[in-house]
């Protein structure tokens, strides 16, 4: 990619980066003035509606149009026989192309219309028939059709074994052996997914197809819609100036930007715009597959490890295979000379899991961070101190070298903050009211990820620079931080310079993703600054111009590279109904340097956010009989609302990473929703005695308290009724 590393850069001398710089687009969102991908200006613009299946397999016999085709307003319907043809072998994206079903709510049809009540009361009136086939969609850890994969995401190893974990169990003074589940979760961000789509009509100029996108990843979009259509990267463009959030759910394009895209070839011209409705998010933006996970600790008497083993069950769709990570971090985060991690999945007839915030290490921390609470109670060693005895010098898994593992830090100076001290071990030992009051702790890890393949342009304009690549700000504020790493890297005040992004004709720019965006694209901008410095000087004439490379960075390959985090809850039980509420959160973050204080604050508070709806409340629930998410809105399918978050406190240790770019800095995207499930139920098991393993923690778990508990001893609950 470069002939250049990041260690042959200049020294990075942080002035703008640091400062709480308010975020650049804000005026123009909170005043409604920033257009999202579906209000991309047109004249006259077509509208589409979805027609899903209502089989879980099967193929169609026949799309009965006639009616809906008699509604005014509607233009069009294209199925499975008439779209353009696609090439590829994506079997969630190959859309429109075969009469096979492979799972219910997929895209059999769309309707086009001229506005989009008619395209929606078109695509009611379209009748579907089908031959349905036998489906399969309850994950079970006995499924005999479980299968290994060949990877796990991206490119993991499937199983890790170092040791034997059956010794260390017959070693073993103390022994944890359980069994943790988590649900189906939908990321669901506030604006769905949602495209403009235009193919260029005869006699124009410029590329082919043009697409508005609400993505992760414009490039992403080009290469890969781009592909299906047997496009060259240059007949294509797509930008996404504004994105309303995507958790990951956009960090691959999905079915609408390929409907759009077929619908635009068929009309030249027209402009068409297509968005999911809350409900079919719930089928075709992707989720979080629901998990199974056992896992073995085997420790010694003074609570040292001696086993690990994490064994995972996990599901995937028969249409496309999607392996997450779960027991991943498992395998880095705590010392044992025995450790053993597996991952199993079940293909099932259902909609396509994908990426959701800290995908892997999410579901897979919960399970191995309640573990160790259990392995604490077991051991009557303080759950901090257990983690500390545990802290491995090198990676466990590689034997490298960790750049920066600071968890201890962070988890005494959260004890510090949240006051851990004095904590009495007991479950069930402070009362306040009618509520049992219960504190948990769970460590965090994020991989620090660094994307490679990025550039970046750097013009001189008549008062600063222009900084340019086609990176997605999905609503982090990237061109706000990245703004303030070129005013460092070009030192000059922040002011002089302006950011353009999420356009695929600006230089090639890897994902919004995996925590990796400010570290890929900052280190690409302070490499184009140095060589922009070297070609033009310090006053360089009004365009100047020079694009640049992200150089490589050699020393990351000799290093295990995580950020770290320590998360405190402190939970209330109410001893009649059952009703938990976290009533304080804390986390304390090692992400190395931190760019930008205020829009890191906000990140991180998203995700304790996101992480606590993951604890109390999220859950989608699949009826196996008929394949889909029955609870399919934003009234059924509950996130954290405002009433259900506490004041959070969030704090990061002062500290620069050595190794992973020149600005010393780590994602901070997912890591704040790690260790949330976890800590809460931790916290509900030291507030009530009652150990839940199974995502959500909800009221029920908490109807039949003991009547032992020693803060119950005077209270009428103690006395069932
Ligand atoms: Mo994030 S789930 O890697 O977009």
């Amino acid at each position: 990619m470069s002939d250049t590393t990041v260690q042959e850069l200049p020294p990075f001398e942080a002035r703008a980066v640091g400062r709480g710089v308010a975020r650049r687009e804000g005026p123009l969102k909170v005043s409604g003035q920033a257009p999202y991908a579906f209000e991309a200006p047109a004249d006259e613009p077509l509208f589409l509606h979805l027609v899903q299946s209502t089989v879980a397999k099967g193929t169609v016999r026949a799309v009965d149009a006639a009616r809906a085709l008699a509604h005014p307003g509607v233009v069009d319907i294209l199925d499975h026989t008439s779209a353009p043809r696609l090439s590829g072998d994506d079997g969630e994206l190959m859309v429109l192309q075969t009469p096979d079903v492979a799972f219910r709510g997929q895209v059999v049809a769309v309707v086009v219309a001229e506005s989009a009540e008619a395209a929606r009361e078109g695509a009611s009136l379209v009748t579907v028939t089908y031959d349905e086939q036998e489906h399969r969609a309850q994950l079970r850890a006995d499924d005999l059709d479980l299968y290994k994969p060949e990877k796990v995401n991206p490119s993991f190893d499937t199983d890790s074994s170092d040791g034997d974990v059956d010794q260390a169990h017959r070693e073993a003074t103390h022994v944890v052996d359980a069994t943790y589940t988590t649900p189906y979760e939908h990321n669901n961000p506030l604006e769905p997914h949602a495209v403009t789509a235009r193919w260029r009509a005869d006699g124009e100029d410029g590329p082919l197809l043009t697409l508005d996108a609400s993505t992760q990843q414009v490039h992403g979009v080009v290469e890969t819609v781009g592909g299906l259509l047997g496009l060259e990267p240059e007949e294509m463009r797509v930008r996404s100036p504004y994105v309303g959030g995507g958790f990951g759910s956009k960090g691959m394009p999905k079915v609408h930007d390929v409907v759009a895209s077929l619908v635009a070839k068929t009309h030249p011209g027209r402009t068409c715009r297509l968005a999911f409705t809350r409900q079919q998010m719930f089928a075709l933006a992707g989720y979080r597959t629901a998990t199974i996970q056992h896992v073995v600790l085997a420790a010694d008497d003074t609570g040292r490890l001696l086993g690990i083993q994490h064994e995972v069950v996990e599901q995937t769709s028969a249409v496309k295979e999607f392996a997450e990570q779960t027991a991943v971090a498992t395998r880095h985060m705590y010392a044992a000379p025995h450790r053993a991690t597996s991952h199993r999945l079940a293909a099932l007839d259902v909609a396509v899991p994908s990426w959701m915030r800290a995908p892997g290490e999410m579901p897979g921390m919960f399970a191995l961070e309640v573990a160790m609470d259990e392995l604490a109670v077991a051991t009557g060693v303080d759950p901090i101190e257990l983690r500390v005895l545990n802290e491995p010098a090198a990676d466990p898994d590689t034997g490298l070298p960790f750049a920066q593992r600071r968890l201890v830090q962070c988890l005494r100076r959260g004890a510090d903050r949240f006051g851990w001290a004095g904590r009495d071990p007991r479950p069930g030992s402070r009362l306040e009211g009618d509520w049992l009051v219960g504190t948990g702790v769970a460590a965090a890890t994020y991989p620090a990820m660094t994307m490679p393949g990025n550039q970046a342009q750097i013009t001189a304009t008549d008062d600063g620079y222009l900084v340019q690549l086609g990176a997605a700000d999905i609503g982090t504020g990237s061109s706000t931080v990245l703004a303030q790493i070129a005013a460092d890297a070009l030192e000059v005040p922040v002011e002089e310079v302006t950011v353009e992004l999420g356009d695929s004709s600006l230089p090639k720019a890897t994902v919004a993703g995996g925590s990796s965006g400010t570290s890929s694209w900052g280190t690409t901008i302070v490499a184009t600054a140095a060589a922009f410095r070297d070609e033009h000087g310090t006053s360089p004439a009004a365009g100047a111009s020079t694009t640049g490379s992200q150089p490589e960075n050699p020393a990351a390959d000799e290093h295990a590279m995580f950020s770290y985090g320590a998360q405190f809850v402190e939970l209330r039980v109410n001893v009649w109904t059952g009703e938990p509420r976290v009533s304080r959160m804390l986390g304390v973050f090692s992400g190395g340097r931190i760019v930008n204080p205020v829009l890191a604050r906000s990140q991180l508070i998203g995700g304790m956010t996101m992480g606590l709806g993951a604890g109390l409340l999220e859950e989608s629930v699949r009826d196996p009989r008929f394949g889909h998410i029955v609870t399919q809105d934003l009234a059924s399918y509950h996130v954290a609302a405002h009433a259900d978050v506490p004041a959070i406190e969030v704090e990061w240790l002062d500290e620069v990473d050595g190794v992973i770019n020149p600005m010393g800095s780590r994602g901070l995207g997912e890591i704040g929703i790690v260790g949330m499930a976890a800590a809460i139920a931790n916290a509900a098991f030291h507030a009530t005695g009652v150990r839940v393993r199974d995502l959500p923690v909800t009221a029920d778990r908490f109807l039949d308290l003991s009547p032992d508990l020693p803060a119950l001893t005077d209270h009428p609950a103690r006395y069932p009724v």
